[in-house]
């Protein structure tokens, strides 16, 4: 599938499930999920003027996970699919959170450079299919020395879990969020995604392509997901 068919393809994809994203989101990691974006909450560092970019927001988990921290960051959503930005923004009414949020695309952010001291991007990079141009965009926001966060899935490296882990996404998954979503083809597509995602060393080696430095990767759940984390070469005095 050439970039383009596949954009739209996932635009399609989220549009028809936004309604059921966040049912099907718990039921299929059970309720892992929400620790996860807890974790990469807790990691935060939003820096001197705590203004945050959460790409790819979706239903907008991870960015009223980080707003309701202590730092008080100030967290700016953005996404590609609007029925998704609108579970997002009915969310954060009843929450009484503030959360700003924009439709845009990953591979070319609305935002001047150096305007966010943190970007965090959440189970979005493996639906982008130039990969390298979304992590340039996001080094490109970035402040110096600031922090960019990725949790992504990734298929787990001891062969027993693997296979596990393969059977579940390829028969299970794509059930049981057939019979929920009423779209068995959207969840085949996404488990596949899953299935097809760099190991975390190769991430890292695209995070540093990308002109990022220091990338380290966090194991969450026996390596189903993980945490990448890498920054922005600080300005040299
Ligand atoms: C699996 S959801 C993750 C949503 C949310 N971050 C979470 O943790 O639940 C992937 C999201 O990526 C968004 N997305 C896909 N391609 C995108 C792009 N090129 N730019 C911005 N968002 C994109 C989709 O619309 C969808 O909301």
């Amino acid at each position: 599938m050439d970039p383009s068919t596949q954009k739209a393809e996932v635009k399609r994809i989220f549009n028809r499930v936004a309604g059921v994203y966040d049912l099907l989101n718990h039921v299929l990691s059970l309720g892992e999920d929400l620790r996860w974006r807890r974790f990469v909450a807790r990691c935060l560092r939003p820096g001197p003027t705590g203004r945050v970019l959460d790409v790819a927001t979706g239903t907008g988990d991870l960015a009223l996970a980080m707003a309701a921290t202590g730092h008080h960051p100030q967290v700016v959503g953005l996404d590609l699919v609007p029925a998704m930005l609108a579970r997002a923004r009915d969310k954060a009414a009843r929450r009484r959170a503030r959360l700003p949020l924009v439709t845009g695309d990953g591979t070319r952010l609305p935002f001047a450079d150096h305007s966010f001291d943190a970007v965090t991007i959440a189970f979005g990079i493996r639906n982008i299919p130039d990969r390298p141009a979304a992590l340039a965009e996001m080094a490109r926001v970035l402040v110096p020395g600031g922090h960019l966060y990725v949790l992504e899935f990734a298929s787990p490296q001891r062969p027993w879990v693997r296979r596990a882990y393969h059977l579940y996404l390829g028969r299970l998954l794509p059930q049981i969020g057939g019979w929920i979503s009423g779209d068995k083809a959207s969840y085949q597509y996404l488990a596949e995604t899953i299935m097809d995602f760099p190991s975390p060393t190769k991430f890292r080696r695209m995070m540093r392509q990308a002109g990022l430095v220091q990338p380290r990767s966090y194991a969450l759940t026996r390596g189903i997901a993980w945490l990448h984390i890498a920054h922005r070469e600080p300005r040299l005095a």
